[in-house]
């Protein structure tokens, strides 16, 4: 058999054997060939690539080539290829990175300043970059002869969660958010979610057209001729509408006919697109109220719509200035991450409605939801409004939102997020409706995008497994064609579902990693899960994987966690940790020191291998409001509990917190042996000395060098006057690896008394039972003196000030109320949400500790926004003071 027959032979065979398979992957290959046709050309690229390396590296422009190469290069896939230039000059690039988008390029150096450069980047807030170590431009280390190709193993690598728009991101300027998107780069992300400005859509979607005197509502197009019309509330009967469509339109609508001018008549059906498009985005009369009835506030966008969860205008209502700067963000967003290469993933409709709808559309079919979390069921804060998919008005929102942002955005993706059943199920486990459900919300997507993706979080078939059982899961996952959806196993590190559900049945899905819940701030993670998880899913038999992600829901902590993931975006084999660990620390402080090595490898071992699937991380004592009620009949008497007990131990209503139910006490989550991080903390304030000598000498060397107003503390200004500083190799490399290790022994500092604290406080409780007052106040003396130390601690590091967050608050308002407002919100996102209330029935001392936190959350105190004292020093004093 000649060459070309067998192949042909074996061709057939496989097409024989799997065709499923092959048309699955085919379905993902259009949508990857669809959307590379969208991207930015290359120069356009390449240029995004240099201002990423530029303001990374600003020495170094001049030492890094890029150029953009298409997928044919990397034997089809995406990939970037490290070569040494082969013409070096003096001044000249010594480095050339090829690859298939700017993102790509940006993974590449990244790869090279970490694997060749010996640096480390990691957010600013965990302590930015370490780049000192790299050899200076002229003596940058060559990479083997034939250079060096990394393939992507799956085509996308993707960013976000819903929430991390609220939790992290809401305070951001646009300088922020170009450092966000240059890290994104770095680490290879090239599907994140972009959801800024997204109200802003709404508001246009939802806005009132005030035609003369008279309002009315089209609502439903058959070709040019209205089907059904609305004056005020009630339905007009058809025959009282012109049927002449067009003269109908431009009689009543005047809006529409100067936009109607613009249009060229070419063909009836452009025309009758835009038609029905217009009539659907400015008819749904709902009110600038209405709307703050629908949005929260600032902080609470995100609990306000997407999650499907509710507490609507909690923090509201959003201003205008909000509204316009916000959606300003996200086109200098949106241009960005096109410049790079990445595809964008925009929101969609998923059904929750401003409760005015409902008075409007009388006929619409809108549910209002369940109590999702309001401790009183109190009607202001409670309760979103679903529009049931399968409603003809459903398709006419989702079309119109759409079309909304493309106009706004242009046609810059298709993918949309949709998580309509997110922590909602639908009303009836029949299998059937469900898929009917499934493929109306993809409809809309379609009418708005003929080329619409629908990206859905997997989450609910871990939250709510109970309904989603197979037959509804698949009956959801397959409601639309194959490759037209994509689902993120969103807790994957830890609760897999591609194990459990046949890969999805079918739908190509994300290996997502979940790790941080509510934005809260502690050192966990599973490094071994990471490091194999991935891996495991992609060489399994059937496997659908067609990405990598990170979901989590509070960025800037744990860099760590996020470095080892980022890198399973370029990794086909698993990684050894141990090993891994070790160039870690030393690209990470600059260089190699025995003792941080050791302290890692227990690290490893105890604080990142929580391995126990608990997902609300961080429920320590010293964090929490203190809420144990010690009545001996607490727990048994319903008739003694308050509402805020009912709360706490309602199912359901906290998500997956940690309660040790066979225990009398409150108990705190505590998976490793704290001796040995105690060891390793140890082992880290030992290296502290050789990592930092002495601080305060440094910095004060750093002040006369730098000028007065440069701390050592500042990364951004220690480049900027980099001339002075970076006058002394020795004296810029301890700046360096001073703010990296500074970062983690505070952490790790925090970690530790953290837990200490718990079991004071568990001391103090037992104490008290057994009625030995001696003993209940030297536990309850330690436990308000561990809070104070810890503050001393936290406050020695500009990474950890409570300052710097109601700054940014502060700074995004254009007048007194908008800053009143974001001060509020700034302030009760932190601390909680909840209002006094006189009706409610609560204990007095529930009510002390809510009146407490409402008076401080209305304050306008100034918190620093500079860190003071010699972290180092303080660290050791701690140490010393209960450990030593
Ligand atoms: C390398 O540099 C030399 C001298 O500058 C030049 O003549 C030659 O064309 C260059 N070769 C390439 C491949 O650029
Ligand atoms: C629009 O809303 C206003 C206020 O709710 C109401 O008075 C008016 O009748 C409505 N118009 C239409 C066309 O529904
Ligand atoms: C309206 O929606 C609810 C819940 O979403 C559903 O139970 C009900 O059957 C729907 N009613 C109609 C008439 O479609
Ligand atoms: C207090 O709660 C009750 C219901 O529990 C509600 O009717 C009332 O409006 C609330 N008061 C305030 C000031 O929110
Ligand atoms: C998957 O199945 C295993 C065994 O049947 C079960 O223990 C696990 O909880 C399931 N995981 C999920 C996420 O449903
Ligand atoms: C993989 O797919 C084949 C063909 O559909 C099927 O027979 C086999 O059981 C699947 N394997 C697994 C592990 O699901
Ligand atoms: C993590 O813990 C599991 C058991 O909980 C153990 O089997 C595993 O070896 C541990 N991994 C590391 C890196 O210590």
């Amino acid at each position: 058999m000649s060459t070309l027959k067998t192949l042909i032979f074996i061709t057939t065979l496989i097409l024989t054997l799997s065709p499923v398979a092959l048309s699955r992957l085919e379905a993902i290959e259009s949508v990857l060939k669809r959307l590379d046709s969208k991207r930015a050309s290359s120069s356009v690229q390449e240029s995004a690539a240099k201002a990423v390396l530029k303001r990374l590296l600003p020495a170094y422009v001049h030492s890094f080539e890029f150029k953009i190469v298409s997928k044919d290069v990397c034997g089809g896939n995406s990939c970037f290829l490290i070569n040494n230039y082969k013409n070096s000059s003096q001044n000249g690039p010594e480095i050339i990175i090829k690859g298939t988008t700017a993102v790509e390029i940006a993974s590449g150096l990244h790869w090279y300043i970490k694997y060749w450069g010996g640096g480390h980047v990691s957010w600013d807030k965990t302590g930015g970059v370490q780049i000192a170590s790299i050899p200076k431009p002229g003596s940058l280390p060559l990479v083997k002869d034939k250079g060096v190709m990394i393939q992507r193993p799956v085509p996308w690598n993707y960013y976000q969660n819903v929430v991390t728009s609220s939790y992290s991101y809401v305070w951001w300027n646009w300088e922020r958010w170009e450092k966000e998107l240059d890290w994104m780069a770095l680490q290879g992300i090239n599907l994140p979610l972009a959801f800024t400005g997204q109200e802003a859509i709404w508001q246009k979607v939802f806005m009132l057209i005030v035609i003369g005197d008279d309002h009315v509502k089209i609502l439903c197009m058959k070709g040019l001729t209205p089907v059904c019309a609305f004056k005020g509330s009630e339905e007009l009967a058809l025959k009282k509408v012109p049927s002449n469509g067009p003269l109908f339109l431009g009689f009543m609508i005047w809006d529409l006919v100067t936009r109607l001018l613009l249009y060229k008549l070419e063909s009836n059906s452009i025309f009758i697109k835009d038609v029905t498009f217009m009539l659907s985005s400015f008819n749904f009369n709902i009110t600038t109220e209405d709307l703050n009835d629908f949005f929260g506030g600032p902080a609470y966008l995100a609990w306000a719509q997407y999650v499907s969860l509710a507490i609507p205008r909690w923090g509201g209502p959003l201003s205008q200035n909000w509204l316009g700067q916000q959606l300003c963000l996200q086109k200098q967003i949106l241009s960005r991450m096109l410049e790079l290469g990445m595809t964008p993933v925009l929101p969609s409709f998923s059904g929750n409605v401003p409760a005015a709808l409902k008075k409007i559309f009388r006929s619409a079919n809108i549910t209002r939801l369940g109590d999702w979390n309001t401790v009183d069921k109190n009607p202001r804060w409670c309760c979103t409004y679903l529009l049931n998919p399968s409603d003809p008005l459903f398709v006419e929102i989702g079309e119109a939102f759409i079309r909304q942002q493309v106009k706004e955005y242009g046609d810059v993706t298709d993918i949309y997020n949709c998580d309509t059943f997110n922590e909602n199920s639908p009303p009836t486990s029949d299998p059937a409706y469900i898929s009917s459900l499934g493929a109306a919300v993809y409809k809309a997507m379609l009418k708005g995008d003929k080329d619409a993706v629908w990206l859905m979080q997997g989450w609910l078939f871990y939250s709510d497994s109970a309904f989603w059982k197979p037959p509804q899961m698949q009956a959801l996952l397959q409601s639309v064609p194959f490759g037209k959806m994509i689902v993120l196993d969103l807790f994957a590190e830890a609760k897999p579902i591609w194990r459990n559900s046949s890969q999805f049945y079918g739908t190509p899905y994300v290996w997502c990693l979940l790790h941080n819940f509510g934005g809260n701030i502690e050192m966990y993670g599973i490094l071994d899960a990471i490091s194999s998880g991935p891996v495991d899913a992609r060489i399994s038999e059937n496997s659908t994987m067609v990405g990598v992600g990170m979901c989590m829901e509070g960025i800037e902590q744990n860099p760590v966690v996020y470095e080892l993931m980022s890198e399973m975006a370029f990794r086909s084999g698993k990684v050894q940790v141990l090993e891994w660990l070790k160039t870690y620390s030393r690209r990470r402080y600059g260089k190699a020191v025995r003792q941080v090595v050791a302290a890692w490898e227990i690290l490893y071992h105890t604080i990142y291998n929580c391995t126990d699937g608990i997902a609300n991380h961080n429920t320590d004592f010293i964090v929490k409001f203190p809420d144990w009620d010690p009545s001996p009949n607490s727990g048994s008497d319903v008739s003694q509990q308050d509402n805020m007990h009912v709360l706490l131990t309602l199912p359901g209503t906290r998500r997956f917190l940690f309660q040790d139910k066979s225990s009398d006490f409150p108990e705190a989550h505590l998976w490793y042996s704290t001796q040995e991080v105690v060891k390793a903390l140890a082992l880290f304030l030992d290296a502290g000395n050789d990592l930092t000598g002495s601080l305060t000498y440094r910095k004060n060397v750093l002040q006369f060098l730098c000028g007065a107003e440069v701390s050592a503390y500042d990364p951004m200004l220690a480049h900027k006057y980099g001339l002075f500083c970076w006058i002394s190799d020795a004296l810029s490399w301890s700046v360096e690896i001073l703010l990296e290790c500074l970062y983690d022994m505070v952490d790790l500092t925090r970690q530790v008394l953290s837990k200490l604290a718990n079991q004071v406080y568990k001391d103090a409780m037992i104490a008290f039972q057994r009625k030995d007052a001696r003993a209940l106040n030297l536990h309850g003396q330690t436990f308000l003196q561990l809070i104070k130390d810890i503050d001393v601690l936290l406050a020695s590091d500009d990474n950890f000030l409570l300052g710097t967050w109601l700054e940014s608050a502060k700074k995004l308002a254009l007048n007194l109320n908008d800053m009143k407002q974001y001060e509020w919100n700034a302030r009760t996102q932190v601390t909680m949400c909840l209002e006094e209330n006189k009706s409610f029935k609560l204990t007095e001392w529930r009510k002390e500790w809510i009146a407490f936190s409402n008076k401080w959350q209305a304050d306008t105190k100034i918190y620093p926004v500079k860190a003071k004292g010699d972290a180092l020093a303080i660290a050791k004093a701690l140490y010393q003071k209960y450990f030593g």
